[in-house]
């Protein structure tokens, strides 16, 4: 029997932080080592050019953006690592899902309307469109499973709706993917507890290479609440709420007992054995990270196998898109 089919993507456009980690990414490589899967994890360069982007910097971007997912586990022996971009099929499977996508389901999108509501973003097509990429990324490789952070549940929804729909107007061709959360779905901003921690606010985000000094600082920094107990209570809490499940996640120790062990100690006590935790966490990732940044070729040559890879099973599900679709001929 063929083993149940898994994606995930990470967009190009910045380092990975705690949040994509802890959301996403160490999900990703836990899956991929059960070996219950057949895993393919992708570089969303495409999506990432929705936003504003510096062309000479975007290359490097991919690469470095390739190197976080190495360094954090991902093994291209074991699930394929490809770039988005190097894959043509999911501009063309894009391009047929657009024809049955609704404008106003784009429009009620969260993200995009956070997106466009900030200002910063041109409104571009690509970023109303970015959901249907997103799955076509997915509807291509027939994926049972998609590990995302809880940002992304609306993406995932809409991508199930689009599978039903192309099902019932063409016959059956896709299978409707569910997503796959950890316990820490949406890490929030260290320095706003009520927004998510984001690529787009690189001074809210601790980053995976961040070095033992910065750590200590942003940690040191980060937002805390009235009181003084070290006490899991997001709705009163959100601040040391927001530590406290990462350290948890890292640790591998419930919030229960950290709670325990901190009883009677300050914030600023937590705080610093918090920042030892994580960076002892990365510890190795840092290193490896270093050693994969200077072998850029390297990592060119990961991606383009697992690129060829990829393409080799999008092309089939392609052709028998075209096939229903009654394009072939
Ligand atoms: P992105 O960098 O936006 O491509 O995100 C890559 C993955 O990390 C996606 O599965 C996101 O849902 C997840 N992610 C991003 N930010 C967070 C966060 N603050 N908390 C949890 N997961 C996140
Ligand atoms: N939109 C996702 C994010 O920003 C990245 C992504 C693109 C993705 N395509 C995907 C995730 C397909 C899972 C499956 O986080």
């Amino acid at each position: 029997m063929q083993k149940p089919i898994l994606i995930s993507g990470i967009q190009s456009s910045g380092r990975a932080h705690i949040g994509n980690y802890l959301g996403m990414l160490k999900n990703a490589v836990d899956l991929q080592n059960t070996g219950r899967y057949q895993c393919y994890y992708f570089i969303a360069d495409l999506h990432s050019i929705t936003e504003d982007f510096n062309p000479k910097e975007k290359s490097k971007q991919i690469l470095e953006t390739t190197a976080d997912c190495l360094a954090a586990g991902l093994d291209p022996k074991k699930s394929a690592l490809f770039l988005q971009s190097q894959v043509p099929s999911h501009s063309e499977l894009t391009w047929i899902l657009n024809t049955i996508t609704p404008m106003g389901e784009l429009r009620r999108m969260t993200q995009y309307k956070e997106k466009i509501a900030t200002g910063g973003e041109s409104e571009n097509v690509g970023l109303f469109d970015y959901p249907v990429l997103m799955a076509a990324d997915i509807l291509l490789y027939d994926a049972k499973f998609v590990p995302v952070g809880n940002d992304q549940l609306q993406h995932l929804e809409f991508t199930r709706t689009l599978a039903r729909k192309f099902n019932s107007k063409f016959g059956k061709t896709f299978i409707e993917p569910e997503a796959l959360l950890t316990e820490t779905p949406r890490v929030m901003s260290l320095l706003d507890p009520n927004k998510k921690m984001s690529k787009s606010q690189p001074e809210t985000c601790l980053f995976l290479d961040d070095s033992p000094d910065v750590i200590r600082n942003k940690v040191k920094r980060a937002v805390t609440d009235s009181g003084a107990e070290v006490q899991y209570d997001p709705a009163a809490k959100p601040g040391i709420s927001n530590l406290l499940s990462m350290y948890s996640a890292l640790s591998g120790e419930p919030i229960k007992k950290i709670e325990a062990e901190f009883t009677g100690k300050n914030y600023g006590h937590f705080k610093a054995m918090f920042a030892e935790v994580v960076i002892s966490h990365f510890a190795e990732f840092r290193k490896r990270k270093k050693s994969l940044m200077r072998k850029p070729n390297k990592l060119r040559t990961i991606l383009l196998i697992g690129s060829k890879k990829a393409s080799r099973v999008a092309m089939l599900k392609m052709r028998s898109v075209q096939k229903n679709v009654g394009i072939a001929v």
